[in-house]
C-alpha cells in the first residue's frame, strides 16, 4: 500500500471550484416525506474534483440530500442537476446512465455476503457489461485483473477469492471501494461509510477515500456523524440541521461555534 502518513493533520487544499461547471446543482430543492420536510430550500453548487463534508446530527436531511443527487429521490420541489443532467427530465434508461457516472458507497457496505469478494468487486462493472457476460462472470469471473486492480488500490489484494462475509467491516468497506473504483465513476457519494467502523478503521477509509478521490480526480461528497475528518479531508463542509444549511464553508472558516450551534440539542 501506499503511504497515507502525508495525509494525517493535513488539511485539504483549498482549491477554486466555482468557476468549472458544477458535477452536482441543487436549486431550490426541497424534499417532503408525508408531512415531514426533510430538506428546505437547499441551493448547492459541487464542483469537479471538489470533496465537500455534508455533516450534521441524525436526521438532518444528509442521506435525503445524497439520494436526491444520485437521482435514487426526486425531489419534492426544485431542481437536482448532475452531470449537467436534470435528473428528473430523463428517461429511466438515461438516468441509469448517469447513474453509472455515481459511486455510491454505504455505511452498511451493501455487498453480497455470501459471494466472493471478486464477484462484489465486479458489481461496480455490471453497468457495462452485457447481461450473459454478468451471468457468465458469477461461474467464471471475468476481468480479474481489473478488479485484483482495484483491490489491491485498497490494500487487501490477498481476499480476491475470500468470502465476503469473512471479512471485517473495515475490510468489507474496502471492497465496497474497490467496487467504486471498478465502476470508475465521475463522482463518489459516501453515506456515513465509517459510522460502523471503529476509530482506526475509519480513519483508514477517510485517508483511502482522500486519496483515491483525490488521485482519480473524483468529485466526493460524504456524510459523516462527526466532523472530525471533514476538517482534515475536505475542502468545504456543508453543515445540515433540520433540513436547512447552517453553514457552508471552508474548513478554515468553520468555528467551533458553528460546530456547537450545529449539534445543539434543539430547545423545547
Ligand atoms: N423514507 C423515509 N420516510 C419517512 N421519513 C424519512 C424517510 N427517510 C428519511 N426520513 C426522515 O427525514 C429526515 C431526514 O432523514 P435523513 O436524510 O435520513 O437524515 P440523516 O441522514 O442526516 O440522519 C428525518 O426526520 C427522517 O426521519
Ligand atoms: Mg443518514
Amino acid at each position: 500500500m501506499e503511504d497515507v502518513q502525508s495525509l494525517h493533520g493535513a488539511s485539504a487544499d483549498a482549491t477554486p471550484f466555482a468557476d468549472a461547471p458544477p458535477v452536482f446543482e441543487l436549486i431550490n430543492v426541497s424534499h417532503c416525506f408525508g408531512d415531514l420536510i426533510a430538506l428546505r430550500n437547499i441551493n448547492l453548487r459541487i464542483g469537479p474534483g471538489e470533496r465537500v463534508a455534508l455533516v450534521g446530527p441524525s436526521g438532518a436531511g444528509k442521506s435525503t440530500l445524497l439520494n436526491l443527487l444520485n437521482g435514487s429521490l426526486r425531489p419534492s420541489a426544485g431542481v437536482v442537476r448532475a452531470l449537467g443532467f436534470d435528473l428528473a427530465q430523463l428517461s429511466p434508461r438515461a438516468l441509469r446512465q448517469v447513474q453509472r457516472q455515481i459511486g455510491v458507497v454505504y455505511q452498511q457496505f451493501h455487498l453480497v455476503d455470501n459471494l466472493r469478494v471478486i464477484h462484489n468487486v465486479n458489481a461496480g462493472a455490471l453497468g457495462r457489461w452485457s447481461f450473459l457476460k454478468a451471468a457468465w462472470s458469477l461461474i467464471w469471473p471475468q476481468e480479474v485483473e481489473r478488479a485484483a486492480q482495484a483491490l489491491a488500490q485498497v490494500g487487501i489484494l490477498e481476499k480476491l477469492y475470500a468470502r465476503t462475509d469473512q471479512l471485517s467491516g473495515g475490510q468489507q468497506q474496502r471492497v465496497a471501494l474497490a467496487r467504486v473504483l471498478v465502476q470508475d465513476p465521475v463522482a463518489i457519494l459516501a453515506d456515513e461509510p465509517i459510522s460502523n467502523l471503529d476509530p482506526e478503521r475509519g480513519r483508514e477509509i477517510m485517508d483511502l477515500l482522500f486519496r483515491l478521490s483525490e488521485k482519480m480526480r473524483k468529485t466526493l461528497v460524504v456524510s459523516l456523524h462527526t466532523i472530525e475528518y471533514a476538517y482534515t479531508h475536505c475542502h468545504r463542509i456543508i453543515g445540515l440541521r433540520e433540513g436547512g444549511v447552517l453553514f457552508d464553508a471552508p474548513p478554515a472558516e468553520v468555528t467551533p461555534d458553528m460546530v456547537r450551534t450545529l449539534y445543539r440539542i434543539a430547545k423545547e
